[in-house]
């Protein structure tokens, strides 16, 4: 089963078996069938939604389940909130859109990102000053283990940035729904970057005097679109590094020697830097190992210029020259962000 067009990288790979799973009335019996299949086979399973943060292998030895089901329906509602149960196979910028179309706000930060619903729990995604662990009441899984349906709350989920429960479990669980509360009184949050004064520019436009979610939206989709490749047009997942956690005395270091390092604080002990300008200055935007390249109005994103044909060996071979360079020049270490799949 070819998977090249099933991630959003384009990295060559064929896995075993595939398995579609579109249908919620016979999700739990095919998931049954699907952990039976995979046991005579001797075979692990392997959970693909988009594909837009995994870096596949060559081969995948497994049988790949392909969550696809459909459906967004209100548990609850009244004047502040709706609770809103989604399915995995909707697509995320879509819901956003849906949910400004009905009044419900709080995820307007997050457009834009290429996902499906079911999988931005796992590495909890976040963008402008929000995470989607904001919004996130509960998520409902299905244990690939036993075939067993089990819910996990808010603190279960054991959100961190760029991380929870679900990325550490990456291959037991398979998420079926997650459960989001969202505002109905329009509120918005603009103290990231320049997101406050061009979605002032939004909403000037469409006769508002203050920024409503919908014009915080076209915002962020605007600076997106200014930065972040179209996996569509040129294949990438994303930021490809988390942005470092360092010690302050190590900060205070560095800041000595480049004082224009840009940071964002987080504790007295610890501050955060960001990893795409230590790649940027490092001298590597828009260079890498050919056919993977960072890109080249935001070297936190790696891209492929050879879809469907490059492998995971050249990612490898492109990350270990990114990771020494800026290691050689800032004595930092560079964590991947995306799954590596073996
Ligand atoms: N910078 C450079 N050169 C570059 C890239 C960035 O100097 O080539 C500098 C920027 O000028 C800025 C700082 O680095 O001062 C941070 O850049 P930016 O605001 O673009 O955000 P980021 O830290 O690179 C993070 C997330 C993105 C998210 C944006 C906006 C991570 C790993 N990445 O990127 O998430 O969209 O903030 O909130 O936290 C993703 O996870 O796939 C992703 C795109």
């Amino acid at each position: 089963y070819d998977l090249s067009h099933n991630n959003t990288m384009a990295l060559s790979c064929t896995a075993r078996h595939a398995m579609m799973l579109d249908d919620i009335d016979t999700l739990g019996d095919n998931i049954t069938t699907a952990i039976a299949f995979a046991k005579r086979h001797d075979l692990p399973l392997f959970v693909l939604s988009y594909g837009s943060n995994v870096i596949l292998p060559s081969v995948l030895n497994a049988l790949v389940l392909l969550p696809k089901i459909q459906g967004i329906e209100i548990l609850q509602e009244d004047d502040e909130c709706v609770t809103l149960q989604v399915a995995c196979g909707e697509n995320w910028h879509n819901f956003i859109k849906t949910c400004l179309d009905k009044g419900y706000f709080g995820l307007e930060n997050l457009a834009l990102i290429p996902g499906l619903v079911g999988a931005c729990p796992v590495q909890n995604i976040g963008a402008y000053g929000v995470q989607v662990s904001d919004f996130i009441t509960k998520v409902i899984a299905y244990d690939l283990t036993d075939g067993q349906k089990c819910e996990f709350g808010n603190t279960a989920c054991q959100f961190e940035y760029r991380h929870s429960f679900f990325k550490d479990n990456a291959r037991r669980y398979l998420i079926s729904h997650v459960v989001f509360t969202l505002h109905k009184q329009p509120k918005t949050l603009t103290n990231y970057g320049d997101l406050a004064s061009l979605a002032q520019e939004f909403a000037n436009k469409n006769g508002r005097a203050t920024p409503h979610p919908i014009d915080v939206f076209h915002a962020v989709i605007d600076i997106r679109n200014s930065k972040l490749p179209n996996p569509a047009v040129l294949a990438n997942c994303g930021s490809f590094f988390q942005n470092p956690i360092i010690p302050m005395s190590e900060f205070i270091a560095l800041k000595e020697q480049f004082a224009d390092l840009p940071s964002y604080p987080i504790n007295d002990d610890v501050i955060k830097i960001p990893a795409g300008w230590l790649i940027d200055k490092a001298g590597l935007k828009g260079k890498g190992v050919t056919p993977i390249l960072t890109h080249d109005k935001q070297a936190l994103v790696l891209t492929n210029h050879a879809p469907h044909t490059a492998t995971q060996d050249d990612i490898r071979t492109a990350q270990e020259f990114i990771v020494r360079t800026v290691q050689d020049k800032f004595g930092v270490t560079l964590v991947r962000e995306p799954v590596w799949v073996d």
